[in-house]
């Protein structure tokens, strides 16, 4: 099927210069870009993304490092993209993920509470579209 997937550059991979790195991959992998924002998400945007992480330990440092700075929003459209879009960005722990994934070749392990892991992708048709109608709500 032909799916649509919210990704996030974080603002990890923002202040690191990777925007361009991580997008290109994502678009060489023959995706589409169909809307990109760049900006600094505020608490009740992030409070709604993470709905399903309330109560986890590092849900209040994910809140803070999420607002810490300007991230980038991209709806990306293609064939199973959702699950090929999680495929290149490997697994959330950077030291666990697969080298030639995102987080396996640029991901940084800071040893924090919360991962600092460059890049968000939807997990599921249903994350998406939530996700996208939180982020472009238009
Ligand atoms: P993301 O795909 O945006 O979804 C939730 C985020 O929380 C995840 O990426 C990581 O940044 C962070 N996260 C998820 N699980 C853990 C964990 N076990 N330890 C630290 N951070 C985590």
């Amino acid at each position: 099927d032909v799916q649509r997937t919210l990704v996030l550059v974080k603002p990890d991979g923002v202040a690191r210069n990777l925007t361009g790195e991580i997008l290109r991959r994502i678009e060489a992998k023959g995706y589409r870009l169909t809307a990109l924002d760049l900006r600094t998400a505020d608490t009740p945007l992030l409070e709604a993304h993470y709905a399903e992480h309330v109560g986890k330990p590092f849900y209040a440092p994910l809140l803070e490092f999420m607002g810490s700075g300007p991230l980038v929003a991209v709806v990306v459209e293609g064939f199973r993209v959702i699950e090929g879009v999680r495929t290149i960005i490997g697994a959330t722990d950077p030291t666990a993920a697969a080298p030639g994934s995102i987080r396996g070749d640029l991901g940084a392990d800071t040893g924090e509470k919360v991962q600092r892991n460059l890049v968000h992708a939807s997990d599921s048709p249903e994350s998406a579209e939530r996700e996208i109608a939180l982020w472009f709500p238009s």
